[in-house]
Parts: structure tokens; sequence; C-alpha cells
């Protein structure tokens, strides 16, 4: 069994999903309403916050997503006690007992996510140490963690590079420092937060991300009595505590998940109403999905997505926020194909996301990847020159085929280009989308898909 297979399998069943192998019958819109719950990419990290509290911490909106058991599960070795707690969606963490784990059972956990990184700074607060498995997460390119060790080390941390991952020690405790993040990566600035936020004295750090999420978690850590303050131009400051207590936080939803509904609204000619979507963290996806023919209301409880009028190419350059985001493109990327004309989408945040197009070519589509861009626009962060470039000629019908999930947004542009195609498409490896997707079996079933399920 190759380990793609592997982890899809592990990931399905770990949210109870027992099928690996979906066969759509395509051509039908999707309507009608969804929920979505807290994102993937606070959730998780919230989660390891809880570690740095002296007692019990809650956390509501939690999604039923693979993502989520992995970090619970690397809690829980660590001795966190998590709990259900008396409402559902909710998680109750208790670092009372917080303690070092077996390298065997860490190890277990490698290849599955990359959140283990983030918790080095408090395993090193908490217990002087850590180790961290090889990480896993999406195969998207290279995704390197030397901002991460780097940063690490300013703070005062050594690091030990053996076969199975690296140690991490704190021979003199952690001090305040200046980091300046090369790019303004998501994981490095959460890495910095959750190890400055009780190291001694203050700590600068430039070119920090500022995604929504990034400050839902400052949210949750000025909860648990961290003091951040948030300057002009990409600077975060934070000033270092001796203590930290548990918090109580609901997580913001997920605008990712959120923005692929609404591209399989608009790819299959549907009318989706996604639950727990919020127009200020989505504003640059709102932008393009109306300049590509899409049309949206905007209730207080979530968002309504549908095709407005002919679908129109459109030109994408995805990017840090608040620029859009490169987990956005793949599922409107499917949308794009039955657009009248040529799209354009840049990729710069990762070398390698766009492995997903060949299956969409397999189906009937005609995207030309560019794998050294098409031009040197000057980008808002420059960096390695990435910028991948896609080129969508559109409208193409799809048509039905075997094809199989590649990484967990690839996958889900998958399954919205086999549910926008006219006849039978088998999707296997489905178990991928369960990472960050929950419940995306029901939620087809809630919006009128065609499939059936394989078990395993
Ligand atoms: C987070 O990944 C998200 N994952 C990704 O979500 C998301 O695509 C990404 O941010 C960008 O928004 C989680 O939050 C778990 P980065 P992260 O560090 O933190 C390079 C999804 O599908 N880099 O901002 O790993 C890196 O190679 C996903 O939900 C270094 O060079 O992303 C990449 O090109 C996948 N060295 C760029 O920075 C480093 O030490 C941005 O990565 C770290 C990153």
């Amino acid at each position: 069994m190759n380990s793609l297979v592997q982890a899809s399998q592990a990931a399905g069943s770990s949210v109870g999903l027992d099928v690996d192998r979906i066969t759509i019958n395509g051509g039908l819109p999707l309507r009608g309403r969804i929920e979505v719950k807290g994102a993937k990419n606070l959730v998780t990290k919230a989660m390891v916050a809880s570690l740095l509290g002296e007692n019990v911490s809650v956390l509501r909106n939690v999604p039923n997503i693979s993502d989520v058991r992995v970090v619970r599960s690397l809690l829980e070795i660590h001795g966190v006690d998590v709990t259900e707690g008396e409402n559902p969606n909710e998680l109750r963490l208790d670092p009372t007992n917080v303690e070092s784990a077996h390298m065997e059972e860490i190890d277990a956990h490698a290849g599955f996510s990359r959140i283990p990184i983030l918790f080095c700074g408090p395993l090193l607060h908490r217990l002087g140490a850590a180790f961290i498995p090889d990480l896993g997460g999406c195969r998207i390119g290279d995704r390197p963690i030397d901002f991460h060790l780097d940063a690490l080390r300013k703070f005062g941390a050594v690091v030990e590079k053996l076969p199975q991952g690296i140690r991490l020690s704190a021979p003199n405790g952690l001090h305040g420092t200046t980091v300046h993040l090369p790019y303004p990566s998501v994981g490095a600035t959460e890495q910095v937060l959750l190890t400055a936020v009780r190291a001694k004295g203050t700590t600068e750090l430039k070119g920090a991300a500022i995604e929504p999420e990034i400050m839902d978690l400052i949210a949750v850590l000025q909860k648990m009595g961290a003091i951040i303050s948030y300057e002009p131009n990409r600077v975060i400051l934070i000033e270092g505590v001796d203590k930290l207590e548990g918090y109580d936080h609901t997580a913001i939803g997920d605008r990712n998940e959120a923005a692929s509904w609404a591209s399989a609204a608009l790819a299959t000619d549907g009318d989706v109403f996604v639950g727990g979507a919020k127009q200020q963290d989505m504003m640059t996806f709102l932008n393009i999905f109306r300049k590509a023919g899409g049309g949206f209301d905007i209730t207080d409880d979530g968002i309504r997505f549908y095709r407005k009028e002919e679908l129109k190419p459109v030109v994408i350059e995805t990017d840090v926020h608040p620029g859009f985001m490169t987990d956005w493109q793949q599922p409107l990327i499917v949308a794009l194909t039955q657009a009248t004309g040529e799209s354009i989408v840049h990729e710069t945040v990762y070398e390698n996301r766009f492995g997903f197009t060949d299956a969409l070519n397999t189906m009937g589509a005609n995207i030309v990847v560019h794998p050294n861009g098409l031009s040197g626009t000057p980008r808002r962060v420059p960096r390695r020159n990435l910028e991948q470039a896609a080129v969508i000629n559109g409208p193409t019908p799809l048509h039905g085929a075997d094809i199989e999930v590649p990484d967990l947004r690839g996958g889900f542009s998958h399954l919205i280009a086999a549910l926008t195609a006219e006849g039978k498409s088998t999707v296997s490896n489905v178990g991928i989308i369960s990472r960050g997707y929950e419940n995306f079996i029901v939620k087809l079933q809630q919006l009128g898909a065609d499939f059936v399920l394989e078990t395993k």
C-alpha cells in the first residue's frame, strides 16, 4: 500500500469515515444549506496553546476533522487530558500533568501533520526539552522549517537533528529576542507567538503573517494572560509573562472550507448557503468570485453563493493575507474551466500546487501549467521567484473519469470536478479530504449530490 493510500485511510478512519472511494454521477447543481465550523488553521494551533496554561482551556466550534484528531493525540501522549465538553464541538484541554512522551509514541505521528513543529516552544517552557517527528501535511512543495528553527535558536533553544526528527533543549531558558522573518510565514509567526509569550523579556517579530487565524490565536493568547501588540507594517511585539491561564474561546469559522463550497456552487451552477462564512475574512475571495460571474448575499449567519451570470475569466495571484489565499485557488480553478476565455492563476506561496490539474485535464479541461511563470511581474512579497502559473482556457465541458486525490485542497477540487462533469467519476483516497473538511459526505448529501460510497 503506498503512503498516500495509507495516509488517506488513517485520516478517514480517525473521523469514522470508512470509505475511500466515491462514485459521483455529476452534472447536477449543488443546492441547499451547510455549515462550516471552526477554522482548521486556528483550532489546531489553539489546541497547542493550551499546553502553555496552568489550568483547563475550553475550545468551542471544533470541527471533527482528522488534523484535530492528530493534534489531540499528540497532546494526550504529552499528558494533556483532552475530553469532549458539555456542548457539541467543544473540547476541554487540561494541561495540569504535562509530561515528556516516549519517542516511539511521538514518532507514530510522523508524516501526518505539520502542527507538531508548533509544540516546540510550549514544550520547552513546560519541560525544558522537546522531540518533534518528521513533518507531514500536504505534498505541495518543499515545506521547509528553517524559519522555525532559526527563530527557536534566537530564543536560546539548542536544536539537534536526528534521523527520526528534531530534538530541542533550552539549557538556559528561553529569552525574548528580535526575529525578522524572511517571508510572512503563517507557521513561523505562530511559532514565535507560542514561544515568546512565556519567554523572559520582550520579543519583536518583524515580517509577521497577519492571517485572520493568527489574529484569533493572538486573541486566545491574550485571554490566557499574554501581552501582545500589533504594530504597523507586520510588526508584533510580545512581552513575555511568567504565567498563563487556561482560555475559553470560540474558534473563527473556516474561510477556506467556505471558499471551497462557494467554488463548488459556482462550478456546478448551484446555490449554496454556507452558514458560518464571514465576509470580513473572505473579502479578497469575494472580489474575485464576483469578477468571475458569481453572486453572493451576505447575512449575519453566513453567505449564500450562486452563479449570477455567465462565468468570466479572471487573473489571480496567490499571496499572504490580505491577498488571495493559496488554499482558495484549487477549488476555484474548477469553476474557471467553465468560464469563457483565458484565466491565469499565479501561485507565489508554494512551488508545487498545480499537480491536481492533471486530473482536470483528463476530464476534458484545458489547463497548461508554466513551472517558471509567465512574466517577471513584481510580487507583493518577492521570494525565491515562485511564480508558477496555470493558464485555464474555457469553457470546456468536463466528462467523468477515475481520479485520485493528491492532497487536501487538490482533493476537494477533484470532488468539485466530479460533481461538475457529465457522467460517472470515481474519486479515490477521499480520506485525505477529511483532514480539513468536516462531514463532507453528509454535506454532499445535504446539497443533493448523486453518489455512491465504496467501503474500504
Ligand atoms: C499554513 O501552512 C497552512 N497550514 C496552509 O494550509 C496554508 O496554505 C499556508 O499556511 C499559507 O496560508 C496550517 O495552518 C496548518 P507558511 P504553513 O509557513 O504555516 C515557506 C491547507 O490546505 N517556508 O506560511 O506551513 C513555505 O515553504 C494548508 O490547509 C519556508 O521557506 O505555511 C511556503 O512556501 C496547506 N521556511 C511559504 O513559506 C519555513 O520555515 C509559506 O508557508 C516555513 C515556511
